[in-house]
């Protein structure tokens, strides 16, 4: 098989297919991520990636090219290019795919199977279909649900496998390749769900959608438990008992980012504004601004507790990457409320275990420190903005407290024992919570 595309999806996709036995090989047009993940290391941090990659590589069942041409001779091929959002505006830019799609059609043969993973708006499939079908091979939607982080687990073992498809006996026979393709998730008994091309490019979106929804909805529920001297923790708990609610996915706090929740959740509306529908999903952009929101109240929280005078202050940011398991810093709400502290003039040292690097080259402005105990040491004020057991576990408020000038401890992930920080001394401050 090929997988054109070698990023946080392609990469996972290629090194995962390998270590079931499939004999692959990745494509990217660029040249340096191609040759790193020859060499069996990963451009991105993500567990289990790189173990992969190796074996897979020294067992000769994965390659990497930048060239379209070596897809020939693959049966099934893969799409996993990305869809960013469009600069100024809220769609998706299709650019990579259709690149992508028409630099493949010349090595397409008769009976290939062209699965695309990328997230696309509804409607996209059915385009290219045609195409692909004149070049005698049959496109099916395959959408991907990976989390950074769990993104090798979640290829391996997904929680279940959608496979668009047109009618007729190409389409069917192009679902049974994919069935095979996954085989070994299948055969464990993984729901395998087969559709048509816009419900399988809708599910993605509509998942999405829904996951966004559902963290808005707690930090909305967060905004009203601060002005009623409620707690937002103790509230999701108590939701989430009820199964129909469930507690997953109920983490309060400065909200959701990264590459794929807030485009696609733009995308995905910006696509029902084409399609007539805009007011069925309005909501979205209520979900998006709740989400924005929960990023100034943080700032708002760090500066009231500096006393109004942020200025040349020094205060430490504990994680920079959009969440723990990720040096990911697309659309970091972490990120963005360090830069909007050192907008408004604080002394700002941002550290995190896995995303400085990354965190450094987009935004030279701010301090950066690698050990954790530097970025304490002398702070007027503490913000915990990412997760990282570094800092929701293994940081006890006695150790912290002996490094800074100030016990001032601003929760933004509502991931610390409010309980254990105030006893040691300090003044705790939730999103939300008491
Ligand atoms: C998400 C979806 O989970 C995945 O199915 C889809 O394919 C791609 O988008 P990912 O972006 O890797 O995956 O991260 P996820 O773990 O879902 O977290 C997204 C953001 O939401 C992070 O910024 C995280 O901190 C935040 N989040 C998550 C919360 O604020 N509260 C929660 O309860 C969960």
């Amino acid at each position: 098989m090929s997988v054109i595309g070698c990023g946080y999806l392609g990469a996972v996709h290629a090194a995962a297919m390998a270590s079931i036995g499939h004999d692959v090989i990745g494509i990217d047009v660029d040249e340096r991520k191609a040759a790193a993940l020859a060499d069996g290391i990963a451009p991105f941090f993500e567990p289990r990636l790189e173990e992969l990659l190796r074996e897979g590589i020294a067992a000769g069942r994965l390659r990497f090219s930048t060239r379209m041409a070596d897809a020939e001779g693959a049966t099934v091929h893969f799409l996993a290019v990305g869809t960013p959002q469009q600069p100024g505006a809220h769609a998706a830019d299709l650019r990579f795919v259709d690149a992508a799609v028409e630099a493949l059609l010349p090595h397409l043969r008769a009976d290939d199977v062209l699965a695309g993973k990328s997230t696309v708006p509804v409607g996209t499939a059915a385009r290219l279909a045609d195409r692909v079908a004149a070049a005698g091979a049959t496109l099916v939607w395959n959408p991907e649900f990976l989390r950074e982080g769990w993104a090798v687990h979640d290829t391996l073992t997904p929680d279940r496998i959608v496979v668009g498809a047109t009618e007729g006996d190409a389409g069917a026979r192009a679902v049974d390749v994919l069935r095979d393709v996954y085989r070994p998730a299948v055969d464990a008994g993984t729901p395998f769900l087969v559709t048509d091309l816009a419900t399988a490019e809708l599910v993605k979106g509509a998942a999405n959608a829904f996951l966004a929804t559902k963290i808005s909805f707690i930090n909305a529920m967060a905004e009203i438990a601060e002005a009623a001297g409620a707690d937002v923790r103790l509230l999701a708990d108590a939701i989430g008992h009820d199964t129909r609610i469930g507690r997953r996915y109920l983490g309060s706090g400065i909200g959701f980012g990264g590459g794929c929740l807030p485009k696609d959740i733009r995308a995905f509306a910006a696509r029902a504004e084409e399609l007539g529908r805009g007011e069925a999903v309005g909501f979205l952009h209520e979900v998006d601004a709740i989400n924005l929101r929960r990023r100034d109240r943080a700032v708002q929280l760090v500066v009231d507790a500096l006393g109004g005078r942020v200025f040349g202050r020094r205060v430490a940011v504990l994680g920079a990457a959009f969440k723990p398991f990720s040096d990911d810093i697309r659309d970091s709400p972490a990120l963005d409320v360090a830069v909007r502290l050192r907008g408004l003039g604080a002394d700002v040292v941002v550290t995190d275990p896995a995303a400085i690097d990354n965190a450094s080259a987009a935004h030279p402005q701010l301090g950066y420190a690698r050990d954790r105990d530097d970025a304490l040491r002398d702070a007027d004020a503490v913000v915990i903005v990412t997760e990282w057991d570094e800092y929701r576990r293994h940081l006890s408020p006695e150790h912290a407290g002996a490094l800074v000038r100030g016990r001032v401890v601003i929760d933004g992930r509502n991931c610390l024992d409010a309980g254990a920080w105030r006893a040691a001394g300090w003044t705790y401050h939730g999103m939300g919570t008491r």
